[in-house]
C-alpha cells in the first residue's frame, strides 16, 4: 500500500513536471509593457499546430509573426484569413478600443490569443512583445523539452507608445553601408518598436542618393580618393571609398521599412556640409572651387553659395526629387555646421544679403539670417508639397519659419527654446543620445571611436521632457531619436556594436513613461535581448553583461590623500577638485573630460606631494591618457625628486618616452619609474608633453597630456 501510493505520487509527479517542463514565455520585455495583467496559472500553448488568423489587411503582419516563432521555436504557423478557431492566434484591427494610434492589447486565454490594435502598427508591436516574450530554452539540449511547444501565461497586455517620433539615425556618407546592412538596421529598430528611420544621404566626405538631374553627384559625389588616416592626422589613404543607393534601390528600401511600419526620412544636409556636390559643381560654391569629394572628417568651410541663383534652385530641385521618391511626411534640410566664413567674403552673398535688406542685430550675423533665408526658402519648397521640414538646431539662429521641426543635438537648450517659440521638436542630444561615443571607460579595449563617454546607463537616464517647459509647451516634443555618425565607423559590425545593447535604453524612454524606468530590471531585461542577438548574429556591447570589476582604485600608498601642491594649475577647464584629484586613491577613467584627469598643454604637470614624514621609497607610477585626434599624447619625459624639507630637491629617477604615432594604440597607460630604494619626506613629480609632430593637422602646437593618480611606494 504504502508503496503504490508512493508509485502513484511519483508518477503524479512527473506527469506535473512533464507538464511544467514546456517552456513558458515571459512579458517581462523591451520596452516593458504598460500593463500586464495576467490570470493567475492558466496557459495558452503554442505549438505546430496552432494558426495564425487575420484580417486581409493583416497579410504581411501574420507572416512577420510566423517568421519569428519560426525563428525562435523552430516551426512554421500556418496562416488564415479570419475565422477565429481554437488553438489560434488571431490579428485584428479594432480602433474604436483605442484612443491613440500604435497602441495595442494582447488577450491569451488557453483556447486563443488575441492580438488587436487601432492600426496595423499597433498589431505589428503587439506582435514584437509576443515575439520577444517566447522562450529561448528549447534549444537546451535536454530531450525532456519538446522543440515543437511553449506556453503563455493567461491575461491581458494594454500598450501603447509615449512618443509618436521614436528614430535612429544612420550616417552611410562617411563610411558607405550597402542596402543589406541597412535592412539589418531596420530588422533592429522593428524590434524596438521604432518607426522613424533618419537616412543622411548627403555629406562632405560623400553623396549618396541618385539624383537623375544631376548625375555627377553620384559619379563623382559619391567616391572619395582616400581617407584621412585616424583622428584628422596629416595622412591619408590613397583607397578610394564610396559607393551610393540608386531611386530603384531606394524604393525597394522605403518598401521595405513600410513593412516594419517605418517611415524614412531623406535628409539632404544643406548650405553646410555640402562639399561633395560642390566637387561635381564648383560654380555652386562661393570661390568657385577646386573642391574634392572631402578626405577629411570635420566642418569644411566651403558650403553652398547662397547669393547664386543657380545653387538655391540646385537645391530646391534634388529636394523635388527627393520628395518625388520618398512618401516621408518629414523631409530633413540639415541646417548644422555651417560656417559663415565664405559667406563674408563673397560678393554673391553680400549682395543677397543687401538685396534682401538682412541686418544684423545684437543676437545674430547678417550671414545667420542669410542662412535662414536659405532654410526657409527651402522649406517652402518642402511644404508646397505637403511635407514639413526638420533641420539640426542651429536653424534657430535668425528667423527660421515656426513651421520647421527642431532636431536638438548640441544638448536640449535648442529643444526647449524651439518649443518655447512654437516649434516641434525631437530631442537627440549628444549629452545622451550620440551613439557614435564610446560605451565603456576602458577605451583602450574598444573598438576606436570618435571619443565621449555614453553608456547604457547614462541613455536610460535620459529625461525627454525638460521641466523648463510648461505642460503645454512639452506637448511641442514629438519624440526621441539617437544617431550614429561613422566617422570612424568603417564596418557595419562596429555599427551593430554601437547600436546595441543602447537601442535598448533608447526604446524605454521613447516609449514609457520616466516614472517607470527603473534599471535593475532593465538590465534583467537586456538578458533577455541578447538571446536575440546572438540569434541574428548582431554584434553588441557585452558591458552590462559581463560587469567587469574594473579596478577602480589603487592600493593606499605612500602619497595617497597626502598634501599635494601644483608648481603649475593646469588648464581651467581640466581643473575639476585640482591637485587632490592625483592622489585621491581614484583612477583616472573615462574621456579626458569625465572630470577624472588633470589637462595640462605647453608646461609640465609638477606636482610635490609631502608624505608627512621620511619614508623609504623606490617606484612612482601614475597613468595617462592617448586620444590623439583630441591633441593629447603621451608624456615626452619623467623625472623623480625627493626633497627632506620641500625646498632643495634632488633627483633620483629620470626616463624618456618615445612619441606616440597612428599606428600605436590609444588609451590609458601606465608609466612607471624604479629606482635606488631612498628616505625623504617629499616627492616631486614633474611629466613633460610633446609638441605634436609633422603628420598631425595641429603641427607644431603643444601637444596636451593627461594625467592621473601619481602613486609612490
Ligand atoms: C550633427 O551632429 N552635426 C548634427
Ligand atoms: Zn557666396
Amino acid at each position: 500500500m504504502k508503496k503504490l501510493s508512493f508509485a502513484l505520487f511519483a508518477a503524479l509527479i512527473l506527469a506535473a513536471c512533464t507538464k511544467q517542463q514546456l517552456p513558458v514565455a515571459n512579458y517581462d520585455i523591451i520596452p516593458q509593457p504598460k500593463e500586464v495583467q495576467l490570470n493567475d496559472g492558466k496557459l495558452f500553448e503554442l505549438n505546430s499546430k496552432t494558426v495564425i488568423y487575420y484580417e486581409a489587411s493583416l497579410q504581411r503582419e501574420a507572416q512577420f509573426l510566423c517568421e519569428y516563432v519560426n525563428d525562435i521555436l523552430g516551426f512554421a504557423l500556418n496562416q488564415q484569413e479570419y475565422q477565429g478557431q481554437p488553438n489560434g492566434i488571431v490579428l485584428k484591427l479594432s480602433p474604436a478600443d483605442f484612443d491613440q494610434a500604435e497602441a495595442y492589447e494582447i488577450n491569451v486565454t488557453p483556447k486563443q490569443i488575441t492580438v488587436k490594435g487601432a492600426d496595423a502598427a499597433g498589431v505589428f508591436y503587439g506582435i514584437q512583445t509576443l515575439r520577444k516574450s517566447l522562450p529561448f530554452e528549447q534549444f537546451r539540449t535536454d530531450t525532456q523539452v519538446s522543440p515543437y511547444k511553449c506556453q503563455l501565461p493567461c491575461g491581458t497586455i494594454r500598450d501603447f507608445p509615449n512618443f509618436a517620433y521614436r528614430g535612429m539615425h544612420l550616417d552611410p556618407c562617411r563610411h558607405f553601408i550597402d542596402l543589406d546592412s541597412v535592412k539589418i538596421y531596420l530588422d533592429m529598430m522593428a524590434m524596438h518598436n521604432m518607426n522613424q528611420f533618419h537616412f543622411h544621404l548627403s555629406e562632405d566626405q560623400g553623396w549618396r542618393i541618385e539624383i537623375k538631374k544631376y548625375p555627377e553627384l553620384t559619379e563623382i559625389g559619391a567616391y572619395r580618393n582616400g581617407t584621412v588616416i585616424g583622428h584628422n592626422g596629416n595622412l591619408y589613404d590613397t583607397i578610394r571609398h564610396g559607393g551610393f543607393y540608386t531611386q530603384d534601390e531606394l524604393r525597394d528600401l522605403i518598401q521595405y521599412a513600410a513593412e516594419r511600419h517605418i517611415n524614412i526620412i531623406p535628409e539632404i544636409d544643406l548650405p553646410g556640409h555640402m562639399q561633395a556636390a560642390l566637387a561635381c559643381y564648383p560654380n555652386m560654391g562661393c570661390t568657385g572651387g577646386p573642391y574634392e569629394v572631402w578626405r577629411r572628417w570635420g566642418v569644411s568651410d566651403d558650403v553652398l553659395c547662397a547669393g547664386n541663383e543657380e545653387a538655391m534652385q540646385f537645391a530646391e530641385n534634388v529636394l523635388n526629387e527627393v520628395i518625388d521618391l520618398f512618401p516621408s511626411p518629414y523631409i530633413h534640410i540639415g541646417g548644422d555646421e555651417c560656417p559663415k566664413v565664405r559667406w563674408e567674403k563673397c560678393p554673391k552673398c553680400q549682395a543677397k544679403i543687401k538685396e534682401l535688406g538682412i541686418k544684423k542685430d545684437e543676437k545674430y550675423s547678417a550671414e545667420d539670417y542669410l542662412q535662414s533665408y536659405v532654410m526657409n526658402r527651402m522649406a517652402k519648397v518642402v511644404e508646397a508639397r505637403g511635407r514639413r521640414v526638420i533641420g539640426w538646431d542651429e536653424i534657430l539662429e535668425g528667423n527660421v519659419s515656426e513651421t520647421a521641426i527642431i532636431m536638438s543635438w548640441r544638448g536640449i537648450e535648442g529643444g526647449i527654446e524651439a518649443a518655447q517659440k512654437g516649434h516641434d521638436v525631437i530631442m537627440t542630444p549628444l549629452s545622451h543620445l550620440y551613439f557614435d561615443y564610446y560605451q565603456s571607460e576602458d577605451i583602450a579595449n574598444e573598438p576606436a571611436c570618435i571619443g565621449g563617454y555614453l553608456p547604457v546607463e547614462r541613455v536610460y537616464e535620459f529625461q525627454p521632457l525638460p521641466e523648463e517647459l510648461t505642460p503645454e509647451q512639452q506637448k511641442h516634443i514629438i519624440g526621441v531619436q539617437a544617431n550614429i555618425w561613422t566617422e570612424y565607423i568603417a564596418h557595419f559590425w562596429h555599427v551593430q556594436y554601437m547600436a546595441l545593447p543602447r537601442m535598448e535604453a533608447l526604446t524605454e524612454i521613447q516609449w514609457n513613461n520616466p516614472q517607470e524606468r527603473d534599471f535593475e530590471s532593465f538590465v534583467e531585461r537586456c538578458h533577455k535581448m541578447r538571446q536575440f542577438y546572438d540569434l541574428y548574429h548582431y554584434t553588441y556591447a557585452d558591458h552590462i553583461f559581463n560587469p567587469k570589476a574594473w579596478a577602480d582604485t589603487v592600493e593606499t600608498n605612500l602619497a595617497t590623500r597626502k598634501p599635494i601642491s601644483l608648481r603649475q594649475q593646469p588648464a581651467e577647464k581640466y581643473t575639476y577638485e585640482g591637485a587632490k584629484l592625483l592622489n585621491d586613491g581614484n583612477l583616472g577613467r573615462g574621456a579626458y573630460n569625465s572630470g577624472r584627469w588633470l589637462g595640462f598643454c605647453g608646461y609640465p604637470l609638477d606636482a610635490v606631494i609631502d608624505l608627512e614624514q621620511p619614508a623609504e621609497m623606490q617606484h612612482v607610477r601614475f597613468h595617462a591618457l592617448i586620444n590623439k585626434g583630441a591633441w593629447i599624447y603621451n608624456p615626452s619625459s619623467v623625472k623623480v625628486l625627493v626633497s627632506d624639507d620641500g625646498e632643495t630637491f634632488r633627483q633620483v629617477a629620470q626616463k624618456d618616452i618615445p612619441i606616440s604615432t597612428w599606428h600605436d594604440k590609444e588609451g590609458i597607460f601606465a608609466y612607471e619609474l624604479d629606482f635606488e630604494p631612498i628616505t625623504a619626506r617629499f616627492v616631486e613629480v614633474v611629466v613633460s608633453g610633446y609638441d605634436l609632430p609633422e603628420d598631425h593637422s595641429g603641427f607644431g602646437n603643444p601637444a596636451w597630456i593627461f594625467v592621473d593618480e601619481i602613486e609612490v611606494w
